[in-house]
């Protein structure tokens, strides 16, 4: 007998006309999540989660560090949009965050990128080594006007290093952490006689501070100025502190000098207030150090360059006047702790030793040549009679002294010296004392 195969499936199968779904209930996809989330703690779980996700995000930077040469930094961008910040956000950003450049000692994985201008110059050039030794990036803006390429050509061919001719009292746009603004013939040397030369001092202090606190303003980098001692004038005060106002010829011969670096720091602190802009300020005093121009005029490489010479020191006056003299590698430390620092300024930054012309004549014949004759001159108009630094301020906040007495310095910067005045360029001036 044949088997018979009979399929029953069909019996039990609905067909599609009796088909009727299931009432749809959306309430039960509200309820069905809020039952799992109260059942066994997790509701607390959930909470605890979401105001933890609320405090990190609400303080974490948006950019640990610069990280490519010429892209923009978010940090300093909501840095600068948020100011004047709340408190909470910037003890926060004090103590954990790149704020606009400051690094704290231990987090700083990255090199910062820093511009600085008139960094082919004396103390710019010091202040490049400096900074290419903490592994920034670095880029010199300078026209050259009394700086010189070799004081930083040791750093061509490095990646993070980048040098622009050009003149500050033209705009530029960079994307920097910092600026170090040095960018201003510093000596009162022959170009103070031109007509063109005063212009072009005035407009770089004026103008130039000007495009630099808009660009600053602009990427939201900190700004540092390197002002002046002579913005205390001849003083009435000794020795001098920040509080004090000054007391500045108005119409002298060096007061396009004096005048616009005043005019500069008013600009800072005008960009400071109005616009949130970090700044920092330094008032600087006789610096002195390898890398200084030969011929400028400043008292320390005249007299050092005349000794190597043969030729008689020239003393100004009586040669009681006094001055204080810093050592380049101390000047450099102290602007770099105040742009790291959280104080504005204004910071004298200088070597409270003082000593008389005749004093530092005396020095120099003990270095170089102990016959070198001196030779008296009438003195200069507008020469201040006394300058000295009083360092309390930088002392207490930014935890700095000078290091390097004028006996030490001196012989670090002849030789230098002598390489430059015999033609014999073969070697690097040294900062380190
Ligand atoms: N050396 C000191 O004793 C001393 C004292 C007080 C203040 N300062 C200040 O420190 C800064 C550096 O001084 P320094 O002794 O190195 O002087 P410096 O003359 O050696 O250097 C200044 C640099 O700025 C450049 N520069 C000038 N005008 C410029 C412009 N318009 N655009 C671009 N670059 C320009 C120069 O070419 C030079 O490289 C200056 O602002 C100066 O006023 C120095």
């Amino acid at each position: 007998m044949a088997s018979e195969l009979i399929f029953r499936g069909h019996e039990s199968q609905q067909t599609p006309d009796t088909y009727s779904p299931k009432p749809n209930k959306p309430w039960l996809s509200i309820i069905r999540p809020v039952r799992y989330i109260l059942r066994e703690q997790r509701l607390i779980f959930t909470l605890l989660g979401i105001l933890i996700a609320t405090l990190f995000f609400s303080f974490l930077p948006t950019h640990p560090g610069p990280t490519h040469p010429s892209g923009p930094t978010t940090t300093h961008l909501s840095t600068t949009s948020s100011f004047p910040s709340s408190p909470q956000r910037d003890f926060f950003a004090d103590k954990f965050v790149n704020s606009g450049g400051k690094i704290p000692l231990g987090l700083k994985t990255k090199g910062l990128r820093i511009v600085v201008t008139g960094g082919a110059g004396f103390v710019g050039s010091h202040l490049v080594d400096r900074l290419m030794a903490r592994g920034d990036s670095v880029i010199v803006v300078d026209n050259f006007f009394t700086g010189r390429k070799e004081n930083v050509m040791h750093h061509f061919g490095n990646p993070r290093f980048e040098m622009i001719r050009h003149d500050v009292v033209e705009p530029l746009l960079l994307e920097v952490d910092q600026i170090y603004h040095l960018a201003c013939p510093a000596s009162p040397g022959s170009h103070y006689l031109l007509l063109e030369s005063l212009i072009l001092v005035y407009k770089t202090n004026v103008v130039g501070t000007l495009n630099m606190l808009g660009l600053a303003k602009r990427i939201g980098a900190r700004f540092l100025l390197t002002s002046t001692s002579e913005v205390y004038g001849d003083p009435l005060q000794h020795p001098q502190v920040e509080t004090y106002w000054g007391n500045v010829n108005p119409i002298g011969v060096r007061s396009c000098y004096d005048e616009g670096k005043r005019t500069a720091e008013t600009l800072t602190m005008d960009y400071h207030r109005g616009a949130g802009v970090e700044v920092r300020i330094a008032r600087i005093f006789n610096t002195y150090g390898p890398r200084m121009c030969i011929d400028d005029g400043r008292v320390v490489s005249n007299f050092v360059a005349q000794a190597l010479r043969k030729e008689p020191l020239t003393v100004y006056g009586d040669g009681k006047q006094t001055r204080s003299f810093q050592y380049v590698s101390d000047l450099v430390e102290g602007l770099m702790r105040l742009m790291e620092g959280e104080h504005v300024g204004p910071f004298n930054l200088g070597n409270p030793g003082e000593f008389t012309m005749l004093e530092l004549a005396q020095v120099v014949q003990e270095t170089i040549d102990p016959n070198a004759k001196i030779e008296f001159r009438p003195n200069t108009e507008d020469d201040p009679h006394k300058r000295k630094p009083d360092i309390t301020k930088a002392k207490d906040l930014l935890g700095w002294e000078p290091k390097v007495p004028l006996r030490k310095g001196l012989p670090l910067m002849v030789s230098d010296f002598r390489q430059r005045v015999f033609g014999d360029q073969k070697e690097d001036g040294a900062t380190t004392a």
